[in-house]
């Protein structure tokens, strides 16, 4: 392992890297994924037992601060968050600048950067207090800006948070409820979207959180590093996957289609890949996978559609790849988005709010690693190098001789 710093600044020699494939962009104590054995930890806890044990404020405490709550810091953390899930009323005019069709990323990449417009004391980050407040804030307000997202995509009026409820109840209620009925959370499907949060909470130096750190690097608000990551995420190889993925299967429609499609996919002149498969880290099972299938069937189970169509073609689809040399030599297993659409669509959420959700839980992690940049003593302004392909110097011709 060399330090590439030393080397460059003695030598001037730097790496071209590009997808960072093997550079680090910077130390970390959040997330350990080893790619090989399917593990991933957050603050040296298996995803498993977090999942298991936890709900998903307690993850994003632990994310935030390196240790588990107590009961005692859990009720006052949770207290906290309560006191943080309204908007200010004027926010809600942004809402009404788009358009009802507008896709609900492109809606929160915009409401959300807004944000940063409404609290300037975030910007005075060196402070562990603003930092906190920023944390606590954001995390707050995710769940009600998304279901704000949702409402106003349906043209229905938007729902006020309920304290009483806790987190997941509350988002639930503010997406799904109405003003002439009290929404009476089901605790089975509330459980399986906690865990889906947690299950996204964070995943180390990803695309959406190397671009909150980025943005954040320069010293910019909080709240427009987290809608450049709202940004990052949406595209279809990131967080737009599960979208991406149920679309597939609608599109395969049929267990007697699979073949075909497997097909395609190991096709070189075919741009077709099999949307939920493969990872940049994982060359084993992605374990987000694994309990994101058991999630998919207990939902399934509780609303009585054990037999639904896309969860049996999931799994054929999932069965016949593992057994195919192309996909074996590749070493391309479901990732997290695999199932994760179809679990979705069993709780009501639409498709174009599938991403949303990822960002919602995504937005523990990005704060936390964007924290734990500020706080790094060695922290510096992320200026990746380039590696200059174009024309060598040269002179401007006048007009007429170009
Ligand atoms: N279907 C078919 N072939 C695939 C797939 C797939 N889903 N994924 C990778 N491959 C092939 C590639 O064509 C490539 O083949 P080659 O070696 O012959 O050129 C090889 O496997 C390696 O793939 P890369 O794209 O080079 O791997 P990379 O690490 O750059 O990309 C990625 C990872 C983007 C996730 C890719 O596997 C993919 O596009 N998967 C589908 C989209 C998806 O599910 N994204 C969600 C990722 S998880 C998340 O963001 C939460």
């Amino acid at each position: 392992c060399v330090d590439i710093r030393t080397l460059g600044a003695k030598t001037g020699l730097f790496t071209y890297d590009t997808g960072y494939l093997s550079t680090a962009s910077c130390k970390s104590k959040i997330t350990f994924i080893d790619g090989d054995k399917g593990e991933l930890l957050y603050r040296g806890y298996p995803i498993e037992q977090l999942a298991d044990h936890c709900n998903f404020l307690e993850v994003a405490y632990l994310l935030k601060n390196g240790e588990l709550p107590n009961q005692q810091q859990k009720g006052k953390f949770e207290m906290t968050i309560k006191q943080h899930t309204m908007v200010h009323e004027q926010l809600v005019k942004f809402f009404q600048g788009f358009r009802r069709d507008a896709h609900p990323m492109a809606v929160m990449v915009g409401v959300v950067g807004a944000l940063s417009a409404f609290y300037h004391d975030a910007m005075n980050f060196y402070d562990a207090e603003h930092r906190n407040i920023s944390f606590n804030r954001i995390v707050a307000k995710m769940p009600t800006i998304v279901a704000m997202a949702y409402k106003y995509s349906m043209g229905e009026p938007f729902m006020y948070p309920r304290n009483d409820l806790d987190y997941t109840a509350n988002f639930m209620h503010m997406m799904f409820g109405t003003p002439c009925e009290q929404y009476k959370p089901n605790p089975v499907l509330v459980r399986a979207l906690d865990i889906i949060f947690t299950l996204h909470a964070d995943h180390e130096q990803n695309a959406s959180t190397s671009t909150v750190r980025l943005a954040g690097s320069s010293g910019a608000n909080p709240f427009a590093c987290i809608s450049a990551g709202i940004a990052c995420l949406w595209g279809p190889a990131h967080g737009g996957a599960n979208e991406a993925c149920l679309n597939m299967l609608e599109q395969i429609g049929d267990v007697s289609r699979v073949d075909e499609f497997i097909k395609r996919a190991k096709d070189k002149n075919d741009s077709f890949k099999l949307m939920g498969f493969g990872h940049r880290v994982y060359k084993n099972f992605d374990p987000r996978a694994k309990l994101m299938r058991k999630v998919c069937g207990d939902v399934l189970t509780e609303l009585g559609l054990e037999n639904d169509r896309l969860f049996k073609l999931a799994l054929t689809l999932e069965k016949i790849a593992l057994e195919d040399e192309y996909f074996i030599e590749k070493k391309l297993y479901p990732n997290v988005d695999f199932y994760s659409g179809i679990v979705q669509k069993a709780l009501g959420i639409p498709t174009s709010m599938f991403t949303c959700i990822f960002a919602l839980a995504r937005t523990v992690g990005w704060m936390a690693q964007w924290e734990e940049m500020l706080i790094d003593p060695e922290y510096k302004i992320g200026r990746p190098r380039q590696l200059y392909i174009g024309a060598a110097r040269r002179n401007v011709a006048p007009i007429d001789q170009r």
